[in-house]
């Protein structure tokens, strides 16, 4: 990818007719590029679960990924800082893909939205049927219901998820298309992106020549990718702990019915090292990742750990500190940060339908102790989650690190339908049938908005 190529009008499908995708997860630790081939067939059953042989044909063909630049907390605060380092990430992620992109850059992306930028509006629609067969054009109208909650210039739909329909007053239907009735009701989860925020995350992709594919929440990639079975059908909450955000996702009977962050991660608790030892950041997250421990269990061994104390080049002085006296840092950042999930929860009135079952990802879920913590505030059942094994997704990419990029994969492939296409007059289309099935394009987004 160069910068000085023109923006081209991006085809699903390359010149090698390979159905090509990409995902970028632009994180406030690192951003990652992830480029992948999709074989049709790799959709969704109706029930949502995803058998493996369905999730196999995604295969992951090229990766790139490095040290964020100019994002915090989820939020870019240097335009020109992230649109480098995203350069970067998909250089190496095209130089990897090279034989198999037959030498042609990416044309397009699809990028993920923090949870901080995000906003769920549950719907309720109801629209006649007067007796004659649910058709597609019915569901459309319904779910078109979704753009009244727009308010213009501050906010667009990002996605609009079908969560559940009912024909007159049966509930629990599944696909009412063909069925007969008089009234269709669906509830929608329909999820906005503030303005802002999309217009940077988009400026980043125009910057590099890319289009827009469309944009995914954060935490619905993440759950998306480190779901297993059928946890998203039973109901579930998934918590991405990343380095700047940790960001909320409800899944019930298969679908994404809330999604929210709050600015608190990794970085928080290596900063709150740094303070505690007098240590340097990078020392920090050093002794984090090799001694850090969210749980104080009352048993103290006397442990001791090196801390290398600030500008000393040659570590002359070594001060040790117990390690009891690290985790005793560490807990209450871990505290506080479960603490605000439950009160997102028990806030948004979503705590009920969660139910008792939670899947903790992202590159800090990593701290030994933590389900211990979360366990506790939460009264919940958790359980750590990494991206499900996707062909060509080797090892070092395999970590919870990598949930929302695989996600966004899985997304673009599987779910294509729940972005809503936005036309050139600026009004958002309808998510319907694809022609395509892998992708429907954000066409003209970009001219549109800058
Ligand atoms: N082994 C480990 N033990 C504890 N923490 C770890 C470990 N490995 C990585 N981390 C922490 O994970 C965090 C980065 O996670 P991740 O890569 O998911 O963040 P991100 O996606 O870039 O950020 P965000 O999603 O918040 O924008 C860092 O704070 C890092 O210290
Ligand atoms: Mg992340």
């Amino acid at each position: 990818m160069t910068k000085d190529k023109k923006i081209q009008i991006q085809k699903t499908e390359t010149s090698t007719g390979k159905n090509i995708i990409t995902a970028l997860d632009i994180g406030s630790s690192k951003i990652c590029c992830f480029i992948a081939e999709v074989k049709s067939g790799a959709r969704m059953a109706p029930d949502n679960i995803l058998s493996p042989e369905r999730a196999s044909s995604i295969e992951v063909i090229g990766i790139g990924h490095q040290a964020s630049k100019g994002v915090k907390a989820g939020t870019i605060i240097d335009l020109r800082a992230t649109e480098t380092a995203v350069a970067h990430a998909v250089e190496s992620a095209e130089l990897m893909a090279k034989d198999r992109l037959q030498g042609q850059p990416i044309k397009s992306v699809l990028i993920n939205v923090p949870g901080m930028h995000t906003l769920p509006h549950p719907l309720s629609v109801d629209v006649r049927i007067a007796g004659h067969e649910v058709s597609d054009r019915d569901v459309r109208n319904a779910l078109s219901h979704s753009h009244n909650i727009v308010v213009p210039g501050k906010e667009e739909l990002i996605h609009v998820i079908p969560a559940g329909y009912s024909i007159d007053r049966t509930k629990g239907i599944q696909e009412p298309r063909g069925m007969i009735g008089q009234n269709l009701g669906v509830n929608i989860t329909a999820i906005t992106g503030l303005s802002p925020a999309l217009r940077h995350l988009a400026a980043v992709a125009g910057q590099n020549n890319l289009e827009l594919d469309g944009f995914c929440s954060t935490p619905y990639a993440s759950g998306l990718a480190a779901s297993v079975g059928d946890e998203l059908q039973l109901g579930c909450t998934v918590i991405d702990i990343g380095g700047g955000t940790t960001s909320i996702a409800v899944f019930f009977e298969g679908k994404l019915v809330y999604s929210a962050a709050i600015p608190v991660g990794g970085i928080h608790v290596t900063n709150d090292i740094a303070r505690g030892l007098i240590t340097s950041i990078a020392d920090a997250e050093r002794i984090k990742t090799l001694y850090g421990n969210a749980h104080a269990t009352g048993i103290d061994n006397g442990e001791l750990i090196d801390v290398p104390p600030m500008g000393e080049e040659e570590h002359e002085h070594p001060n040790y500190v117990p390690r009891s006296f690290l985790t005793s840092i560490i807990q209450p950042r871990i505290e506080e940060t479960f603490e605000l999930v439950r009160a997102k929860l028990v806030d948004s009135g979503i705590s009920q339908i969660a139910g008792r079952r939670v899947i903790l990802t992202g590159g800090a879920s990593q701290l030994p102790g933590l389900c211990d913590i979360g366990q506790l505030i939460l009264d919940k059942q958790i359980r750590l989650g990494k991206p499900r094994n996707i062909k060509g997704l080797a090892e070092a990419t395999g970590g919870p690190a990598f949930s929302t990029a695989v996600g966004l994969l899985i997304y673009a492939a599987e779910h294509a339908d729940e972005i809503p296409a936005v036309s050139s007059s600026r009004s958002f289309g309808l998510p319907g049938p694809l022609n395509n099935p892998m992708l429907q394009k954000v066409t003209h987004w970009l001219k549109e908005n800058w």
